[in-house]
């Protein structure tokens, strides 16, 4: 079979790299990190299946255009990745669905939005309703902050048209999961859930970022958070598309928080976490192709299979991060870090000057990634690799997976 991935991250190293276990790949457009990158748009890529990474090119309908071409297409159309590019309609859609989540008010106009964030008790959390890379939440203890954010967003100052929409909710309190559910329209299969960090620095403090590294298996989430979260999230979620029409067939990406209520969704996304699809993938032992291909043809019929390895990764991000992120800078090391047992480093934004060198070209640039016998394991491997690689002004957390790591796990 052969598969076009597209996207140019480090999830779409991930997806190239497990998916070319059994088949043959081409990535649109890559980066010069990832083998079988090409500069064809997907519309004129010859393959068997394509299979969409990031959300922008869903919410634009790249699927729908695909299969309007008699395509194969992994990733859901407009309709369905709608979910993600407008929060307040993916909160209607959990509604309907009666799907635990936070209370919340969808709002523009900033009068009712102050009169709504005075009714809640605090912390305050302020969402742009549209896509921003990650970066549109702000979770605070403050009211003055959060209403100054509630202007800005509104205004368009901050998030442009995303913001002219805003979300407010209640803040709840718990360890996060993310638990990604690969659908076919109407049967939905969970792969092995993984924990991110979304804060930029150690002990989840600064800014909110896309995320900066991430695990797989998570100790707290057992097979019976897996199964409450599939019966009580993804599956009536999916009837509840499926009630509007919407044939979803792709990932569906359940962000939760594990409060002392039980699991709350705090937001679908409509691909693969990145980075939880580092963690994820490579611990797959059943295949990848085959699997995806039967939920792009609505005959979802395998069920995923995981080995009992630990992954770990630690994102490294480029100075400036996530508000300015500065690129041009020369990365070295990373052959010296990929040949460490266990380690696999993939590139997210790279890019590669005329002496052949590679270079940071975005703000998350590269993903460490390790596997061993347990999750203390695989982030020694990590840490050991991310030591090996250096650029001018490069950051990452060093608390990654550290918590699970002492769990024994
Ligand atoms: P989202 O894009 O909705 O996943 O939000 C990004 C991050 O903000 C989440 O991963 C949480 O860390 C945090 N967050 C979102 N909603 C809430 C909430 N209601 N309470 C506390 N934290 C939240
Ligand atoms: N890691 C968070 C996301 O992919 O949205």
């Amino acid at each position: 079979m052969r598969v076009c991935v597209v996207g140019s991250g480090g999830r779409e190293h991930a997806l190239a790299h497990v998916l070319a276990r059994t088949a043959e790949i081409v990535v649109t457009p890559g980066n010069p990190g990832i083998p079988g990158s090409v500069a064809t748009p997907p519309e004129e890529v010859e393959a068997d299946l394509y299979v969409i990474g990031p959300e922008q090119p869903l919410v634009d309908g790249l699927g729908d255009r695909l299969r309007a071409k008699g395509k194969l297409v992994f990733g859901p159309g407009a309709d369905g990745a709608r979910l993600e590019g407008s929060k307040a309609w993916m909160k209607q859609v959990l509604a309907d669905a009666g799907v635990p989540t936070a209370r919340h008010g969808t709002f523009t106009e900033a009068g009712a939005a102050l009169e709504f964030l005075k009714s809640l008790p605090g912390p305050y959390v302020v969402k742009t309703d549209g896509l921003a890379a990650g970066k549109g939440v702000l979770v605070t203890e403050s009211l003055d902050e959060a209403a100054d954010d509630v202007g800005s967003k509104l205004s368009g100052s901050a998030f442009g048209d995303a913001g002219r929409t805003v979300v407010i909710e209640e803040g709840l309190d718990g360890p996060e999961l993310s638990i990604l559910a690969v659908c076919d329209g109407t049967r939905a299969v969970a792969l092995a859930p993984a924990q991110d960090f979304k804060r930029v620095g150690d002990g989840d403090t600064g800014p909110n970022t896309g995320g900066m590294g991430a695990y797989s298996p998570v100790p707290a989430a057992g097979a019976d958070v897996v199964d409450v979260v599939m019966d009580t999230g993804v599956v009536p979620t999916l009837a509840a598309l499926r009630a509007q029409g919407i044939d979803y067939r792709g990932v569906l990406y359940a962000g939760l928080m594990l409060t002392s209520d039980g699991p709350k969704m705090l937001e679908y996304n409509v691909r693969f976490g990145d980075p939880e699809a580092q963690v994820v993938l490579p611990r797959l032992s059943s295949d990848l192709a085959a699997l995806l291909a039967e939920a792009a043809a609505g005959d979802l019929r395998s069920q995923p299979a995981f080995v009992d390895d630990a992954c770990v990764t630690v994102v490294l991000a480029s100075e400036g991060y996530p508000t300015s992120p500065r690129t041009g800078d020369v990365i070295e090391g990373l052959g010296d870090a990929s040949a460490l047992p266990g380690v696999t480093v993939f590139c997210a934004g790279v890019g590669r000057d005329d002496a052949g060198r590679l270079l940071t070209a975005g703000g998350r640039v590269l993903d460490v990634t390790a596997t061993g016998a347990t999750i203390a394991e695989a982030r020694e491997r990590a840490y050991a690799a991310v030591d090996r690689i250096r650029w001018s002004g490069r950051h990452h957390r060093t608390d990654i997976a550290e918590n699970a790591a002492k769990d024994g796990t």
